[in-house]
């Protein structure tokens, strides 16, 4: 009995998250803004900063959603998303005790609630989230992400990319996944994400082909420049190899540009319509229900006979094959996404009485189905990001 209690202790320090109070000094970019300018511009302007529910109304939205539809509390989904979306938070985990608090409106001024209005979580996935990694378990359950998936270093200690930096604010560390295999760091959450059906819904890991890593693209090509502006006993700033920290991705329109390629060509009564992906993950990947839209416009002449469109898109269904968001499906239809490094053709008619046929590639964040179930508002999640346009004679 005493083994069995002992192993089953040590199990749960060795598998549950362990939460590392961040100080003051370091909890938000505004502390490394004096010494570090660029940088924390540039990563204001990235996704990242905007991964708290405060700030991204389709991911407060849905987090409303799985609360109403699972009958949890607002707050307990909150703790359950801050896995990858808040990983400093204090509170790791909810029971069925704080469910009944809620419900009974006694939870005002609890740990629970403290933790999730947290002013030290509110600037989502900040600095001391990737530079506050220590060490990332790769052997752990592939089920385990974020916080469950990284022990944290001492507050105040910045791990960097660096062997031989030096400051006078924080300590620093050199770990590989810094800067060897970056990759590694990314799929701490860019991976497995499940619904609460254990549905796995996105696995950027699982379809990566090829050796790129994801910095040499959404963090730019390196190049020199200070890291820190900050002069070390009166000597310059050194000048390092460094790069951008805006993570550019979806929801910039012009990164859509030429993205996936489209080609034309005849084959029989019909057009084949090929789009190439030659990135090493999926598009759309990532978070479930983005849309590929391809425009087609029949034309005789300039005159146009007919358009139409046809979505690309991931749907989800829950009970009784009701249309539900990603993080509730139990199903989901088939994968109509670009494979990495790979293509999809689609076979379309052509139309009677027209000549040619247009055909434009676009994306959007969020399909329709899912906009409408959410409710959305803002005119972000509807815009169309421009991919490629080609057009072909028959
Ligand atoms: C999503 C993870 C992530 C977040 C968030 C993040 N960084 Fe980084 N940071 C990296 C990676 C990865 C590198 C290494 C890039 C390389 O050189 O390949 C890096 C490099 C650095 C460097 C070394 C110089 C350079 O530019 O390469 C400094 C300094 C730094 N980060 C500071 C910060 C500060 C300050 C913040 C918050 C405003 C921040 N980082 C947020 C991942 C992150
Ligand atoms: C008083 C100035 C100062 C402040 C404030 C400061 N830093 Fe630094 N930081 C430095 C200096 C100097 C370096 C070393 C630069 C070099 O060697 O090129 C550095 C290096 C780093 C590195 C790279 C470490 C490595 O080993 O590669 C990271 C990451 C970092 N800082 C993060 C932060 C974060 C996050 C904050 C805010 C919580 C912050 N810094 C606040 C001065 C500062
Ligand atoms: C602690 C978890 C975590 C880590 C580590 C992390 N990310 Fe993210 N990342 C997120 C979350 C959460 C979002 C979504 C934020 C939102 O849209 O509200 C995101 C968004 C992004 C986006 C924007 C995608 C879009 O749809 O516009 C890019 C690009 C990105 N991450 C790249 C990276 C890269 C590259 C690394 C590794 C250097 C990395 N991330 C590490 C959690 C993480
Ligand atoms: C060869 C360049 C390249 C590499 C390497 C790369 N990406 Fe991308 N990624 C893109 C492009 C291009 C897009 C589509 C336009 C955009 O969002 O920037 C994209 C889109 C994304 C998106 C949004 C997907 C969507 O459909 O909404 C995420 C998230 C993302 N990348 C994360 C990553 C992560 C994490 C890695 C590493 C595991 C990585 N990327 C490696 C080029 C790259
Ligand atoms: C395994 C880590 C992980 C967990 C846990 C997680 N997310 Fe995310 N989430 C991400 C990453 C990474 C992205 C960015 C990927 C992308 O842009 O394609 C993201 C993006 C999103 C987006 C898209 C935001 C945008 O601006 O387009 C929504 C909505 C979202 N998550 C909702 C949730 C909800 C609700 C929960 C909790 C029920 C949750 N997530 C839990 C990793 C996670």
């Amino acid at each position: 009995m005493k083994f069995f209690l002992l192993a089953l202790l040590t199990t749960t320090v060795l598998f549950g998250a362990k939460v590392v109070d961040v100080d003051e000094k370091y909890q938000d970019s505004q502390k490394c803004k004096v010494c570090h300018l660029r940088i924390v511009d540039e990563w204001s302007n990235s996704w990242h900063s905007k991964s708290h529910f405060a700030n991204d109304e389709y991911f407060r939205q849905s987090m409303k959603y799985v609360s109403k539809k699972t009958r949890k509390s607002l707050n307990s989904v909150k703790v359950q998303c801050a896995t990858c979306h808040n990983p400093r938070i204090s509170v790791t985990s909810t029971g069925e005790d704080y469910e009944i608090a809620a419900i009974m409106g006694l939870d005002k001024g609890s740990k629970v609630d403290k933790a999730v209005n947290s002013k030290s979580i509110s600037e989502g996935v900040n600095c001391v989230v990737c530079h506050n990694i220590d060490k990332i378990h790769d052997e752990y359950n592939d089920k385990k992400r974020g916080i469950n998936r990284v022990e944290w270093t001492p507050s105040g200690t910045m791990t960097g990319p660096f062997k031989d930096a030096v400051s006078p604010y924080h300590k620093t560390i050199h770990h590989d996944f810094m800067d060897k295999t970056p990759n590694k760091m990314c799929f701490v959450c860019h991976a497995n994400d499940r619904s609460v059906k254990g549905l796995v819904f996105t696995n950027m890991q699982k379809e990566y082909k090829g050796s790129k890593t994801c910095v040499e693209c959404h963090m730019g090509p390196k190049r020199k420049d200070v890291a820190s502006t900050y002069k070390m006993r009166g000597n310059k700033a050194k000048i390092r190899q460094v790069r951008n920290h805006s993570f550019a991705g979806a929801h910039i329109t012009s990164m859509w540009k030429d993205a996936l390629r489209l080609k034309l060509s005849k084959k029989g009564k019909n057009i084949l319509v090929t789009i190439s992906n030659p990135q090493p993950h999926n598009l759309p990947s990532g978070f479930g229900s983005r849309e590929i839209l391809v425009e087609l416009v029949y034309k005789n002449g300039e005159k146009v006979i007919e358009s139409k469109t046809i979505s690309l898109s991931r749907h989800y269904t829950r009970k009784r094959a009701k249309p539900t968001i990603a993080h509730l499906a139990k199903k989901q239809t088939k994968d109509t996404s670009i494979p990495a490094d790979g293509k999809r053709v689609l076979k379309i008619s052509k139309v009677a009485g027209a000549t040619s046929v247009e055909v434009t590639l676009s994306y959007r964040l969020v399909n329709d189905e899912v906009r409408s179930l959410l409710k959305l508002q803002e005119p972000r999640w509807s815009q169309k990001s421009f991919i490629a346009k080609d057009e072909i004679r028959y």
